[in-house]
């Protein structure tokens, strides 16, 4: 009922969202205090502060971060070995809105021998990965498409929770400048909400039905300076079917995999080969 309150009443509203930015701050100020200065993984690569984890992550917990990486990195090499492919044969690997870096340190950690390039919109985000964590070229990039990296410069390219909130007109963009920097026969994965994502946030009929009728879903919450996120206005929460990614998604490139729930039993991961 205050929720409903809230949505009709755009005021109260922009002070709820008010309310619960300055507790995420005070919370965020007594995390960094208590985990003190420069905390580093198993493999001593340097973790980042509260709040560029729960810019990526939605949770201030350094032990979910590092373990919601772990996990997702797994995830990655599974679905890669499902479509048959050889984690092996990848040399030059994008991060494709590589966040804090919680995903790209495992591989890092494991693959010395290959080229790691990490890109995202967010300056903050990129300039503490530049700052704190070598070996991966890092690069921040526009929030719409051209990149300055150039054509065919990829094997692999993975982007972790970046579908899952851009609208289906950025996603269309974004699929074409990847088709770009990917070389002819390379891969890519990327993650999109699918069923598992709306059975977990428990969606409505009325959405459900929209979800349906559309294969796509855009809901859209608090935007301006109370996002807690930090991310822009335009970065929400798009919800897709499997049909919708099939039909569309194909104009581009080959669909090898669609795995629902296939990272973190969240999120579906796509699975793209370069036409
Ligand atoms: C939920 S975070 C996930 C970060 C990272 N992939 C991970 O799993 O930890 C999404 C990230 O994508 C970035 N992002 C959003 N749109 C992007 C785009 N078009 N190009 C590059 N990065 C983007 C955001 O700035 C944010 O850091």
């Amino acid at each position: 009922m205050i929720k409903n309150l809230i949505k009709k009443t755009p005021l109260l509203g922009q002070f709820a969202a008010f309310v619960r930015y300055q507790d995420l701050k005070r919370k965020i100020r007594l995390v960094d205090k208590t985990e003190g200065a420069h905390p580093v993984d198993l493999a001593g690569i340097a973790i980042p502060p509260a709040e560029l984890r729960y810019r990526v992550h939605g949770d201030l917990s350094q032990k979910a971060f590092l373990n919601v990486g772990r996990q997702v990195t797994n995830n990655i090499r599974k679905c890669i070995e499902r479509v048959g492919c050889k984690w092996s044969s990848f040399h030059d690997i994008l991060d494709f809105g590589c966040g804090s870096a919680r995903v790209i340190r495992y591989f890092l950690a494991e693959d010395v021998e290959k080229k790691f390039t990490g890109v995202d919109i967010n300056q903050e985000l990129v300039d503490w990965c530049k700052a704190n964590i070598n070996g991966v070229n890092w690069k921040l990039t526009p929030t719409l498409p051209p990149t300055n990296l150039e054509d065919n410069s990829f094997d692999f390219i993975y982007g972790i929770s970046v579908f899952t909130h851009l609208d289906r007109e950025l996603q269309r963009l974004w699929l074409k400048e990847l088709g770009r920097i990917i070389r002819p026969g390379g891969i890519i994965l990327l993650t999109v909400h699918g069923t598992a994502y709306a059975r977990h946030i428990n969606l409505g009929e009325s959405d459900r039905g929209k979800l349906r009728d559309n294969g796509f879903l855009y809901l859209s919450g608090v935007t301006g300076k109370w996002k807690l996120d930090g991310l822009p206005d335009f970065y929400q929460t798009a919800i897709q079917t499997t049909g919708q990614v099939r039909q569309e998604w194909s104009e581009h490139f080959d669909i090898l995999g669609h795995f629902e729930g296939g990272i973190n039993k969240l999120q579906d991961a796509v699975v793209l080969k370069a036409l």
